[in-house]
């Protein structure tokens, strides 16, 4: 055994989150949770932004390890790195794991890398080295890869005056590796957030950014209870029109797939429990998740507008005293 057996590991278990995408498919012991595989064509949303996202995985397969170039890749071109954005709950993480799943299943010289903030250690500038290292990893002329960055604006905050060296450190370092010299054209970033302003901006103009929200119209919702109910009885009382004429008459933009995944659980759990199941307890389900967004919609509302009047209270409270100490200037 090597004395620096340790320091000179392999990068992919320097990294936290590198088995996220591998549990993530394993199948679960829990029967409850969704069974649908992460497949792009399982997502539900825009196709042509999904489209964006496959086509970087279908360039990355192009690398060829013999020749280390990638035929549809100029020489001096940049990694076609991407980065997903937009609300919570809409499969973004799913994105990520269908893109995983996309490459290993295509190619066996396939290296994925999960990218969280498992990099950093507390001795000073450990950091930046191990992800240079994760970087000069995915390099490696032997095989292609991509480097999943899920809720990266937490790896890769926007520096400001308050960061410090190590931080800008580790930017410096992810800059390089995400432009570097001398590309071979066998790797790529895809980067998620729900707060795309929070990303270093010198991260973010090496993206190209996708917006992603997921299901928007009725039909689609409809279309993903659907699927989260395959093999289930109460599949036979989804009355898919009237759900989609229920759901036109509603806030239903206020809803994301994660919320459809939560009437799908609450249908099932109600199924196993030997409930009653009806068309119109479907359509109970549906509505009583609607109704808790939007309530919970409503006291988020107050909430801000209650904390609004209290700073503007303290700010009065504070504007008088600071007159009163003007006037009598011996307090
Ligand atoms: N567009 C979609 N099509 C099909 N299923 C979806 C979709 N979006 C989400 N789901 C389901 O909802 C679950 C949660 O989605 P996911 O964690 O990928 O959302 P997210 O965008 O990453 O959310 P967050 O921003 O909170 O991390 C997924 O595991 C999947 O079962
Ligand atoms: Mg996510």
């Amino acid at each position: 055994m090597h004395s620096n057996q340790g320091t000179e590991q392999d990068p992919v278990h320097m990294t936290a989150g590198i088995t996220k995408g591998t549990t993530a498919r394993t199948t679960s012991a829990v029967a409850l949770k969704d069974k649908v595989p992460k497949e792009f064509k399982n997502i539900i949303g825009s196709h042509a932004q999904l489209l964006k996202i496959q086509e970087v995985c279908d360039t990355l397969l192009q690398y060829d390890p013999q020749a280390q170039t990638n035929p549809i890749l100029d020489r001096y071109a940049n990694p076609p790195n991407i980065v997903v954005y937009g609300p919570p709950g809409g499969g973004k993480t799913m994105i990520l794991s269908a893109a995983e799943d996309y490459i290993r299943n295509r190619r066996a010289d396939s290296r994925v890398i999960w990218l969280d903030n498992g990099f950093r250690t507390h001795m000073y500038s450990d950091s930046t080295k191990n992800l240079e290292k994760i970087f000069s990893y995915m390099k490696d002329p032997q095989g292609t890869g991509l480097i999943l960055g899920d809720d990266a604006d937490t790896v890769f905050s926007r520096r400001t005056a308050m960061s410090n060296e190590e931080d800008s450190r580790v930017i410096t370092a992810a800059l390089h590796g995400m432009q570097p010299p001398d590309y071979r054209g066998n790797y790529a970033c895809i980067f998620t957030t729900n707060y795309i302003e929070k990303f270093d901006h010198a991260v973010l103009s090496r993206c190209r950014p996708v917006f992603w929200k997921g299901p928007v119209t009725p039909e689609q919702f409809v279309q993903l209870l659907s699927h989260q109910l395959e093999g289930t009885k109460v599949k036979d009382y989804l009355e898919e029109q009237a759900l989609m004429d229920q759901l036109s008459g509603t806030e239903y933009r206020m809803l994301s797939a994660r919320d459809i995944n939560r009437v799908a659980t609450s249908l099932k759990l109600q199924e196993r429990l030997g409930k009653k199941i009806s068309r119109s307890t479907v359509e109970a389900e549906l509505q009583n998740t609607l109704d808790s967004l939007v309530k919970a919609k409503q006291d988020a509302f107050v909430r801000d507008v209650e904390n609004e009047l209290y700073n503007m209270r303290v700010y009065e409270a504070a504007r008088k005293e600071l007159e009163n100490s003007t006037t009598h200037p011996h307090l």
